[in-house]
């Protein structure tokens, strides 16, 4: 662990000022209460260049840490090569994954990791960030993500058809424009789907709603 920490620190990179996103994606997950990250896949070892409140309070490492950091640090000695090589192929085809992963706190205690990973496009439909958001699951069985997932499945449900569509294009990363083109629609229309299902599945951020979608298997 402690040779894993060194070189781990030794790869933190300098972020500069032009390299930290742009208020729109920090705003992705500075409400969510649900531990965030974003990283910059444009960079060398796709880097964190935001995180949340929630992340810091989670994992124990601090801002300074965490910035210019692959997440890698949260991996340790138990933690599945498997489950991390899933996530690493989500990475590499730019598709939402989300694995219960063994990771560990700054202060070494292992926590199980429910971890969503996935991509955010640009407006050219390029890839431009990966949202990460970590949810502790007491205990050490698996199947205690289960209610979330249950949860979510049961309210995308009750959204209309073409609600379902619209979540599914975010929850695949792709932005209004993206979306109204994939859909035929206009972007404003897409605007007003978004914002009624912000309030339907009463989430407080956007990467909670990527999150729902993902868990209800979307
Ligand atoms: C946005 C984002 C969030 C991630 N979050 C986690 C995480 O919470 N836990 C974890 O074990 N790996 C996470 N990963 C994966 C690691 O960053 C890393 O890719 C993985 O551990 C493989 O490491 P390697 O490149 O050294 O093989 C995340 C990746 C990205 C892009």
């Amino acid at each position: 662990m402690d040779r894993e920490k060194n070189q781990s620190e030794q790869n933190q990179m300098a972020i500069s000022r032009s390299d930290l996103p742009k208020p729109s994606v920090m705003a992705l997950i500075d409400k969510s209460p649900i531990a965030s990250v974003v990283s910059n896949p444009r960079l060398p070892d796709n880097p964190i260049v935001a995180v949340n409140d929630a992340f810091q309070a989670l994992t124990g490492y601090d801002r300074d840490f965490i910035i210019g950091r692959n997440c890698r640090f949260l991996a340790g000695k138990a933690t599945e090569p498997w489950l991390t090589e899933e996530i690493r192929r989500g990475v590499r085809q730019q598709k939402s994954v989300l694995v219960e992963i063994l990771n560990y706190k700054k202060d070494g205690t292992p926590f199980q990791n429910a971890v969503l990973v996935a991509p955010l496009f640009d407006e050219e439909g390029e890839l431009e960030y990966f949202l990460g958001s970590q949810v502790e699951i007491d205990g050490d069985s698996a199947s205690l993500a289960k209610p979330r997932r249950m949860r979510a499945v049961a309210i995308v449900k009750d959204l209309s058809k073409r609600q379902r569509e619209v979540l599914q294009f975010i929850a695949k990363g792709l932005l209004n424009k993206q979306i109204a083109h994939e859909l035929g629609l206009s972007e404003r229309t897409i605007k007003m789907h978004r914002s009624i299902l912000m309030k339907r599945l009463n989430v407080p951020s956007a990467a909670d709603m990527v999150r729902l979608a993902v868990e209800a298997g979307m």
